[in-house]
């Protein structure tokens, strides 16, 4: 075999099944992080001596830069992100938390993993005289060494038996980097845009296990309801309404191929993409669609979006949108207020393009109509600073 030769590998990731192809020599903390777009495990040293990659194999702790990939084939792996969720964190990460565990947090993934395999694995080991000793395989470089032990000691305390499991393990489709369940496509570096065409998915995978982000907008439109309606249930105008998307291809089984853009300062995303509507009740003035797509850089999106119109005030409709996104690979590192705020604003300039379609009857250009994406973003980047600047304001004031 030539060192550049892909080789399949199934393993399971945060009670998911994944098959990956990978080179030989890739070490399993870049398979996860390039492939699969779980970039909680970080990298110090590649050497195995900072533990910042520390995950669990088969259920003990182990350095993900110091196995190659193809060594896990049949693996039961969990990463960080399968710890806990944001609305279900794990007691170590609640802990972590209180006790200002966290400093620029590099370590962190580390020192989650690392102590959850020394509480479940070998309590007895944890007390405070040998804490210190079993920690030392994970390095922090910032030295915030005192608030980690206290968290887990303070674990230890209230689990002395050993700690609750992983609660974020459920089946749900893992989509990075050139990977996905289903597919399995170049290690690293950019895809070139025909290859993410020709390898789109055939088949809208709903998602399961908690969302990213999920966001919730209400907006009241001045078009009676009937006309909101139309434009609502008519794709090529539905499509025709959301900033910088493009509706490329109808296909059989309410299915449709497009594209769409946007862009978070430096960072431009172009998504080509693949949405289903699996549901479309007109006496309700309901649908929901779900859609999966990603770029040439490696991020992933699916979402699961239901859209519902009811009659408002002065003989206007009531819009609301309720979207869960998945996020993965480099678009998930805005992490989830940002996501759902430029999320909140797309829906926004959508529904008010909504209302403009309803008003004139035409399709809305909303390129012209419509700030652009870059705009959006920008605003979601304002409003984030705002929301840091009045919470920091507040903090300063209580003190
Ligand atoms: S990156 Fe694996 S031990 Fe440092
Ligand atoms: S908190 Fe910064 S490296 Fe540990």
């Amino acid at each position: 075999m030539e060192a550049h030769e892909l080789v399949d590998v199934a393993f399971s990731v945060n009670g998911s099944s994944v098959s990956v192809s990978v080179p030989p020599r890739m070490h399993l903390a870049d398979a996860l992080r390039e492939q699969l777009g779980l970039t909680g495990t970080h990298l110090g040293c590649e050497h195995g001596v900072c533990g910042m990659c520390t995950i669990l194999v088969d259920g003990d702790a182990a350095r993900a830069c110091l196995l190659f990939a193809v060594q896990c084939e049949g693996a039961e792996i969990v990463t960080v992100e399968g710890l806990g969720s944001p609305e279900r964190q794990h007691p170590l990460q609640e802990a972590f938390s209180h006790h200002h565990g966290l400093q620029c947090g590099f370590c962190t993934p580390g020192m989650l993993m690392s102590s959850y395999d020394l509480l479940a694995n070998a309590p007895d080991h944890a007390g405070d005289d040998e804490l210190p000793e079993q920690m030392s395989g994970v390095l922090c470089r910032c030295t915030g060494y005192r608030g980690i032990l206290a968290a887990v000691s303070d674990v230890h305390g209230t689990h002395p038996d050993g700690v609750p499991g992983p609660r974020n393990c459920a089946t749900r489709t893992l989509v990075g980097r050139g990977s996905g369940p289903a597919s399995s496509q170049a290690p690293s570096g950019d895809v070139p845009a025909d290859e993410v065409r020709a390898a789109a998915p055939a088949e809208v995978r709903i998602p399961t296990g908690a969302p990213s982000a999920t966001v919730l907008v209400t907006s009241e439109l001045r078009s009676p309801i009937a006309a909101v309606w139309e434009v609502v249930s008519d794709v090529s105008r539905l499509v025709a309404c959301l900033p910088g998307a493009e509706l490329t291809e109808t296909l059989p089984g309410d299915r449709y191929r497009g594209r769409a853009g946007v862009a978070l300062g430096p960072v431009k995303l172009s998504f080509e993409g693949l949405a289903q509507i699996l549901d479309r009740d007109a006496d309700a003035h309901r649908i929901r669609l779900v859609g999966q797509g990603r770029d040439t850089g490696g991020s992933a999106t699916q979402a699961d979006i239901r859209l519902h119109a009811e009659p408002g005030p002065d003989g206007g409709t009531v819009l609301r949108a309720e979207a869960d996104l998945f996020l993965s690979g480099r678009i998930a590192q805005f992490g989830r207020a940002l996501a759902g705020d430029v999320s909140r604003r797309l829906f926004e300039q959508f529904a008010s393009a909504v209302d403009e379609s309803a008003r004139t009857g035409a399709v809305p250009d909303v390129r012209v109509a419509a700030p652009s994406p870059v705009r959006i973003a920008a605003g979601a980047v304002a409003d984030a600073v705002r929301r840091r600047v009045r919470a920091l304001r507040a903090r300063l004031r209580r003190r």
